[in-house]
Formats: C-alpha cells, sequence, structure tokens
C-alpha cells in the first residue's frame, strides 16, 4: 500500500522527489529490485508513504581497467555489473541467488554478502565510494575511486548496510578483482558438518587463498530440490546427511595449476574419508552445480511460507551451530523439516523451518520456540541474528533484545542527524 510509486531517472530527479517529500514531511521507502528477504522494500499500511524506485537509474557512468574500478548507478541489477566488469576482462565478485534481479544500490544498502565472501569481503568491501542524496534533498558524492583517502568519517561505509536510512544511494563506485583464468568446483557427500570444516582448513593449507566458495547445505534441501516444481537430484552416488558444495578459482595463467588444485581437494577428501564426491568436467557441468545450489531458496518458497533465520557466527563455531540446531529442533517436533544451507566458509548458515504440510502455516508456538532457540542459542556463540540480509521491518524485535544497547543509541543519533524528520525509510533497522 503507497501513496504512490515514483521512477526517477537522474539523481537530480531523486533530489527533488526528496526535497518536495521533506517540504511535506511525506515518508519514502526506497527500493531497487525488490529482493528483501525481511520485508526492507515494502511500505507500512498506512498509504501514506511514497515509494521511490530507483530501477529506472541503471547506466554505467564509468569503467576503468587499469584502476580496476566502475561507476555503477544504483537501478542496476547485480547480474549486469557482473556483465560489465567481465567484457572489461575483469571480476565484480558478488554473486547471490537474486542477482538477476537485485540491485547495486539495494545490495549496497543491505551490505549483501552471498556466496564468495569467505575470499572477496562483503558488498561495504568492495565499494569505494557512493554518490547519495540525504535527507534535505542535498546530493554528497564521493566517486573519485580512491583506495587511500583518510580525511575523515568513512561515509560510504556507513550507508553500505543502513537499509536507506541515512540517505538515498544513487551510484557507487565499485572495486573490481582480476578474473580467475578457471575454476575447480566439486560437490560432496558428508556426515557431518564438522568434515566441511575440516576439509576447508587443509585445503586452504594445500592451496592458500584459492578457496572463493565453501557452501554446506543438508539433506531437507537435497530432498526438497528433488520435489516438485524444482525437480533437480544431486549427482552424487547416494544421499549423505549433509554435503558441501566447494570452489577453488585459478588466478594464474598456468592452466596445470587447475590440476594441482583439483589433486589437493582430492588429498584432502581421502584423508577425511570422504568417497562420493563429483568434480565439475566442464564449464556446463560447473553451472549445473551452482544450479542446483541456488535453486534452494526457491524450492524452499515451494514448500509454502518458511522460517528463515540468517545467522552467523566465528567461523570455529559454525559446525557445531548446524550440528546443535539440527538435534534441538528435532527436539522441539520431531516431524519438523529444518532446510540448513549456507556460506560455513564465512561462518553464516541459514536455519530454515519448513510448514509441517506443505502450504499449511508454521503454528505461532513452534515459530515462537524455534526462532527463540536458533537467536539464543547464535547468540550465545558470539554471534549475529542477521548475518546478511538486514534487519528491515521483520527482525526489529532481535535488534531490541540482542544488540548491544550503547550501539543501537549511537545509531539513532547518526539517525537523528542525518534525517531529523525521520522521512527516509522509516520504521527499518531503527525500533
Ligand atoms: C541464499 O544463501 O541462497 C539466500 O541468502 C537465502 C535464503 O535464506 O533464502
Ligand atoms: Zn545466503
Amino acid at each position: 500500500t503507497a501513496l504512490a510509486v515514483v521512477c526517477p531517472k537522474t539523481t537530480e530527479e531523486v533530489s527533488c522527489v526528496v526535497r518536495l517529500c521533506a517540504e511535506h514531511q511525506i515518508a519514502l521507502i526506497v527500493q531497487g529490485g525488490n529482493t528483501s528477504l525481511c520485508a526492507g522494500a515494502s511500505p507500512d499500511t498506512s498509504g501514506q508513504q511514497i515509494i521511490l524506485n530507483l530501477r529506472r537509474m541503471r547506466h554505467l557512468r564509468q569503467i576503468d581497467a587499469d584502476n580496476a574500478c566502475m561507476i555503477c548507478e544504483a537501478g542496476m541489477p547485480l547480474a549486469e555489473a557482473q556483465d560489465h566488469a567481465e567484457e572489461a576482462g575483469l571480476l565484480f565478485p558478488l554473486s547471490i541467488a537474486s542477482e538477476g534481479s537485485a540491485t547495486i544500490g539495494g545490495t549496497i544498502s543491505t551490505n549483501a554478502g552471498g556466496l564468495n565472501v569467505l575470499h572477496y569481503g562483503t558488498m561495504r568491501r568492495l565499494v569505494l565510494g557512493v554518490e547519495a542524496v540525504l535527507a534535505d534533498g542535498s546530493v554528497w558524492s564521493d566517486l573519485r575511486q580512491l583506495r587511500k583517502d583518510n580525511t575523515g568519517y568513512p561515509i560510504s561505509s556507513l550507508l553500505a548496510g543502513a537499509e536507506g536510512t541515512l540517505g538515498i544511494i544513487t551510484a557507487a563506485s565499485l572495486s573490481l578483482s582480476p578474473r580467475p583464468s578457471s575454476y575447480t568446483t566439486v560437490m560432496v557427500g558428508l556426515d557431518d558438518p564438522d568434515q566441511a570444516m575440516e576439509a576447508l582448513r587443509k585445503v586452504r593449507q594445500l592451496t592458500g587463498e584459492a578457496v572463493t566458495a565453501w557452501e554446506l547445505f543438508n539433506h531437507v534441501s537435497a530432498d526438497i530440490l528433488a520435489e516438485a516444481p524444482v525437480g533437480k537430484t544431486l549427482p552424487l552416488a547416494r544421499a549423505h546427511p549433509w554435503y558441501l558444495l566447494g570452489e577453488l578459482s585459478n588466478f594464474g595463467s598456468d592452466a596445470s595449476r587447475g590440476d594441482e588444485l583439483i589433486e589437493a581437494l582430492a588429498s584432502v577428501f581421502d584423508e577425511i574419508g570422504l568417497d562420493d564426491a563429483v568434480p565439475a568436467q566442464s564449464e556446463g557441468q560447473r553451472a549445473d552445480l551452482w544450479a542446483l545450489r541456488e535453486a534452494i531458496t526457491e524450492a524452499e518458497r515451494a514448500c509454502g511460507t518458511s522460517l528463515k533465520h540468517d545467522v552467523s557466527v566465528p567461523i570455529s563455531a559454525i559446525a557445531g551451530l548446524a550440528r546443535d540446531m539440527t538435534a534441538a529442533c528435532a527436539k522441539l517436533n520431531p516431524d519438523l523439516r529444518l532446510n540448513v544451507f549456507g556460506h560455513v566458509g564465512d561462518g553464516n548458515l541459514h536455519v530454515n523451518v519448513l510448514p509441517l504440510k506443505r502450504g499449511e502455516p508454521i503454528p505461532a508456538k513452534l515459530t515462537e520456540d524455534a526462532t527463540r532457540m536458533i537467536y539464543d542459542a547464535t547468540h550465545a556463540a558470539g554471534g549475529s541474528f542477521s548475518a546478511e540480509h538486514g534487519v528491515g521491518q521483520t527482525k526489529l524485535a532481535e535488534m531490541t533484545r540482542y544488540k548491544d544497547p550503547v550501539a543501537l543509541q549511537t545509531m539513532r543519533r547518526i539517525k537523528t542527524a542525518l534525517d531529523p524528520d525521520n522521512l527516509l525509510n522509516p520504521g527499518r533497522l531503527l525500533p
């Protein structure tokens, strides 16, 4: 429900809209690809908020291969930004399942993570600077493409992850990386999540910085992938309780390095006793393995409305968390199906509770108990209740419960300084 949807095409138009809204005290909800998993981009139900959708602002303003940098407008879909980098012989490494729709502005505003964070970091690390319209309509711009600038508060970094509450990002300069010459991608069956982490440590010892993705998923993910409507089966010889999808990147031009990476993986899997592994033999097979991983959310959605969690803990605690959550949820209700998958290489898991019956709502008491148990265990392990999806409107209660009160107070002071009338994305991020 919105008063209107406004689709500006330039930064000046965004600034005009913000000035008008400030004059009339109308709140703005900023929208990119509308793929938020915590209602970050939907207006409230009052019908009094305006949606500012940035999808028409999608130009590539500049790409400089020598400086390994490009300037993209906020409404450009992430996949398009990746294509521009590729055309220049470089890599924009942020990769998430929704990259065909999610936009540059949205992925910065939520500090998106995804599949390659263990090597390249989250979106905030890939941003050299942003251009943003502030709450009074003024345009603040730092698109200078600098790797070093020690002249005060890092405002671009502050806007990354601010969920549009401090300013509306209209463009960004993004840091690009060298393109790997080849990838070594493998899926392997596991008995236990510890095996994934032991393998990660050992493979890293053998290959240095070559590991660029390390994704875990459980038998429930495999089951729902096999069910309609996704209907995809894993290419392994038999079923396992857990699975790992790992990828190593060959950054040199030496093709034989690819063989070395395969040998390193094979020797580690041998040592740990993992005997059911499938390496991708071609770019097509690599794409097929990734398509399985990226279809997990779609397969989950087909089961009905699930209860999603996006938690992070120190990498050393992630295998224990996966195991303990599974055991504790089984105790809550033995029929409960827990879809556990995620980016264990950086300590982030999605621990998602599926409806007991396809399409039926999860009972309120079970929702409450499972969520409390998952977040309390995460908090006790020194973790976060929102690793990469953000807070939006759906995790405000957790902000109050788990966020350090001094941090919350500091955030409120910053918000008041930059948006005193609370007109930019009110009702999200800050409880
Ligand atoms: C993913 O890793 O695929 C997303 O963050 C997922 C989700 O929880 O749906
Ligand atoms: Zn994820």
